[in-house]
C-alpha cells in the first residue's frame, strides 16, 4: 500500500506527482479572505420561535450557495470536541497500525487510504489521508471500527445517532420548504450513513497542491465538523469562497442527490480543500446516503423547471459506481442520467 502522507518523514518539498496543473492548482485562491456570505442557521429558532423563517433561511442558502452552517444544533461542542480528538488520535497512532488499515476493493468496509479510493488511476495525489467507514445502522457496522483508539468505537457511535438525528430534523425543514409531505426523507433515502475523517497534515508548498479536488458530494446532504484550520472552499459564481471554521457549528451541503430529487431546486455545490504550510488540518464529514438498493426518482410534487432535462430513475448504487467509474465527475454523471427525448 502506498504510504500514509502522515507517514512520511522530513518534507522539504512537493513531490512531481502532488503537483497540480495551474488551471486547478489553487494559486492566488489559496488565501482568500473568510466569506461572510455563506449563512449561518440558528437551529433553536425553529424548536423555539419561528420555524417558517428558519425554513426560508435554509431554503435561500441551498438555493444559493448549496452550502449553510448550523448553530444551535443540539449536539455540545464538548461532544464535538472529544469526538474530534479521538478522530485526530487514529491518524498519530504507529505507522504500522495505520498502514494495516488495508485498502480494498469493498467501498463498505473500514479503512484507511491516502489521497483518493482511485490511487492508481489519478494522474496527481493528494494532499491528504483518510478515513472511511459506514456508520448507520451502528449495529450494522461498530464491530468493524478501529478498536484503537480503545475510546473511538464508543465514542463515533454516541455521535453518530446524534448527527443521524440532526440529519433528520435537517431533512425535516427542508422537505417541509420545498412542499413535500413531513418525512418525505425518513425512509431508505436515508438508510445509510458513511464517515470520512479527511487528514492534511502541513505542506511545503499548499499554492500547488489540494487536499481534495473540485467535487459535488454524490449523497443526500454532507454533515461537515472541522476543526480550527481553515480549508473548505466553495465554487460560487466563478469564484472561490472560504468557508470559515466556527468551533460550535457544522457546515451542511446538500448532495447531488438530493438537487435531483428537488428538480435542481436546491444546488449541489461545487468544493475541495486546500492544505497549508503550518497547521493539521482534520474534518470529519458524515454523508446522509440512501441504502443501496432505495430508487431516486426526482419529487413529483415539485413543478419541472422547463429548461431541465427530465432524469431517468436510478438506483443508488448504480449511480454511486458510476460516480466512482467517471473519476467523481458528476456533470458527465447527470447527462448519463437524462432521459432521452421524444
Ligand atoms: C469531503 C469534503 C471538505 C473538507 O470530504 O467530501 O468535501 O473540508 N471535505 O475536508
Ligand atoms: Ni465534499
Amino acid at each position: 500500500m502506498e504510504k500514509l502522507v502522515s507517514n512520511w518523514s522530513n518534507v522539504q518539498s512537493v513531490p512531481e506527482n502532488y503537483i497540480f496543473p495551474p488551471e486547478t492548482r489553487p494559486g492566488e485562491y489559496l488565501k482568500i479572505p473568510f466569506s461572510h456570505s455563506i449563512p449561518i442557521i440558528d437551529l433553536n429558532e425553529a424548536q423555539n420561535g419561528d420555524r417558517t423563517n428558519t425554513i426560508q433561511k435554509i431554503i435561500k442558502a441551498a438555493q444559493e450557495f448549496g452550502f449553510f452552517q448550523v448553530i444551535n444544533h443540539g449536539i455540545s461542542l464538548n461532544e464535538m470536541k472529544e469526538t474530534m480528538s479521538v478522530f485526530k488520535e487514529v491518524f498519530q497512532m504507529p505507522d504500522e497500525y495505520k498502514q494495516n488499515m488495508h485498502l480494498d476493493d469493498d467501498l463498505k468496509t473500514c479503512k484507511i487510504f491516502t489521497s483518493s479510493l482511485r490511487y492508481e488511476t489519478e494522474k496527481v495525489h493528494l494532499w491528504r489521508d483518510s478515513l472511511r467507514h459506514p456508520s448507520h445502522p451502528l449495529e450494522q457496522w461498530q464491530h468493524l471500527w478501529p478498536e484503537n483508539p480503545t475510546t473511538y468505537r464508543e465514542c463515533v457511535g454516541n455521535f453518530s445517532i446524534k448527527i443521524k438525528d440532526l440529519g433528520s430534523r435537517i431533512l425535516d425543514l427542508i422537505s417541509e420548504g420545498l412542499g413535500l409531505e413531513c418525512e418525505y426523507f425518513d425512509n431508505d433515502l436515508t438508510g445509510s450513513m458513511i464517515i470520512s475523517v479527511n487528514h492534511y497534515p502541513p505542506c511545503p508548498t499548499p499554492s500547488l497542491t489540494l487536499g481534495i479536488t473540485k467535487h459535488k458530494d454524490p449523497y443526500i446532504i454532507t454533515i461537515l465538523m472541522q476543526d480550527d484550520v481553515s480549508g473548505l472552499q466553495v465554487f460560487k459564481d466563478g469564484k472561490w469562497i472560504s468557508v470559515e471554521p466556527l468551533p460550535h457549528a457544522f457546515v451542511i451541503n446538500i448532495g447531488h442527490l438530493l438537487e435531483i430529487i428537488s428538480k435542481g431546486k436546491l444546488i449541489s455545490a461545487e468544493h475541495r480543500a486546500v492544505t497549508n504550510s503550518s497547521h493539521t488540518r482534520t474534518s470529519a464529514a458524515f454523508f446522509i446516503a440512501p441504502s443501496d438498493d432505495c430508487l431516486i426518482v426526482p419529487a413529483q410534487d415539485i413543478s419541472d423547471e422547463n429548461d431541465r432535462p427530465i432524469l431517468k430513475c436510478f438506483k443508488y448504487k448504480e449511480f454511486l459506481k458510476q460516480f466512482f467509474n467517471k473519476h467523481g465527475d458528476t456533470d458527465m454523471l447527470r447527462k448519463s442520467l437524462e432521459a432521452p427525448k421524444n
